[in-house]
């Protein structure tokens, strides 16, 4: 038996403010609240997240949404073991704001604070459910990132392959934005392409026919593009819709199978994790059930609210890291905020694939 402990999770890296309270006892993890407050209105009129707007909503929201989710969970800040917060990867001015919070609250209710990789929230989402042990293969698809990596345990992260260009997410984005559809647009693309025919257009599949786990999505983007200039119906949107959506499916699911051929389950279940924004997305879910069977593994996807941004990864990154003895430095209070942060940083420095410049890689 382990001691339990109560944790405040807060997350503010893109256009989400949420903040969640999670118990974490004999490895298994109850969520007491789990509060997102979405911009999506502030920054549907710019059909894109605009960092300077998200910054000042998560000033107005984040100590609104923490003491609404500590409201909710019914505990008082003196119950509390410590506190969670993204550190990064993110958009800075955000990141900041959240950072800011957590540590302090943390400060005045006198307990820990620890600093989370967005990324390891979203790759321990699905252990929120209780049903995924360690090891497991982990397709991340997001608005910033899509990677294969090897979960091995936590913190222990190997990068098996990355896009070089555009993350899933923002292919999504973009698409949606060259048609018009509104903002965000992965569930606008995938309400459309419901009503399409996925065989319209020949998109092509960038890197399916080389071999290893990169890929790239920036040149799929430039096919729709130039075939949606000429798109005024809704039909017309519908087919390029269902059209692009196939080619990433395909995509997917083809580099899904070659990473279950490559990843070690060290002789149990292969368990194949699915986590981030696109996997909220039906027919991608779809796509890599059949590839998980195909090659005897079992597809696990959090449900619909933890794929996208959410606290209680963040309180569980956080309450697990805490559990296992992994807090660094003075409490975490010393910690930075980061606008790069590759989970696995050891394969980003010595060869990156994706992200440069001054930041630094993404992957
Ligand atoms: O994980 P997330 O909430 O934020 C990041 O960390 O990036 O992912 C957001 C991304 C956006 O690009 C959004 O368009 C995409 O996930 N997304 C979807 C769907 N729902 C969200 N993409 C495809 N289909 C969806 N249903
Ligand atoms: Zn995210």
């Amino acid at each position: 038996m382990t001691r339990s402990l109560t944790i405040l999770g807060i997350e503010t890296s893109c256009d989400e403010t949420a903040a969640a309270v999670l118990r974490l006892k004999d490895g298994k993890a109850t969520l007491l609240s789990d509060v997102i407050r979405t911009q999506l209105e502030e920054h549907a009129p710019y059909l894109g997240v605009v960092p300077e707007i998200a910054a000042r909503a998560h000033a107005e929201l984040a100590d609104l949404t923490v003491a609404a989710a500590m409201h909710a969970a019914g505990i008082s800040y003196a119950e509390l073991d410590g506190v969670a917060a993204t550190a990064g990867p993110g958009l800075i001015g955000g990141v900041l704001v959240g950072l800011m919070t957590g540590k302090a609250v943390a400060q005045a209710a006198g307990v820990a604070f620890i600093p989370v990789n967005h990324l390891e929230g979203h790759a321990l989402s699905p252990r929120l459910a209780g049903t995924c042990p360690f090891p497991y293969l982990l397709l991340l698809v997001s608005g910033g990132h899509c990677q294969f990596l090897e979960v091995r345990g936590l913190g222990d992260y190997t990068r098996l392959g990355s896009t070089i260009d555009d993350a899933v997410g923002e292919a999504f984005d973009k698409v949606a934005k060259l048609m018009g559809l509104g903002f965000p647009g992965g569930p606008a693309v995938e309400r459309l392409a419901v009503q399409g025919n996925a065989r319209a257009h020949e998109f092509p599949r960038p890197l399916l026919n080389r071999p290893g786990l990169e890929m790239s999505f920036a040149g799929l983007k430039s096919a729709v593009a130039r075939v949606a200039q000429g798109a005024e119906t809704q039909a017309a949107k519908a087919d390029i819709c269902a059209s692009f959506q196939a080619a990433i499916c395909d995509v997917l699911s083809e580099k899904s199978a070659r990473a279950l051929a490559v990843f070690d389950a060290g002789g149990g279940e292969t368990r194949f994790v699915v986590a981030g924004g696109v996997a909220a997305n039906k027919a991608i879910r779809a796509a890599l059930e059949a590839a998980a069977s195909a090659n005897g593994a079992r597809l696990i996807a959090p449900p619909l609210r933890h794929c996208t941004d959410n606290a209680a990864m963040i309180a569980l990154a956080g309450a697990e890291r805490m559990a296992a003895g992994m807090l660094d430095g003075a409490d975490g209070l010393d910690a930075g905020s980061r606008p790069r942060w590759p989970l696995d940083e050891a394969a980003a420095l010595s060869a990156p694939v994706y992200g440069g410049g001054h930041k630094g890689a993404k992957a």
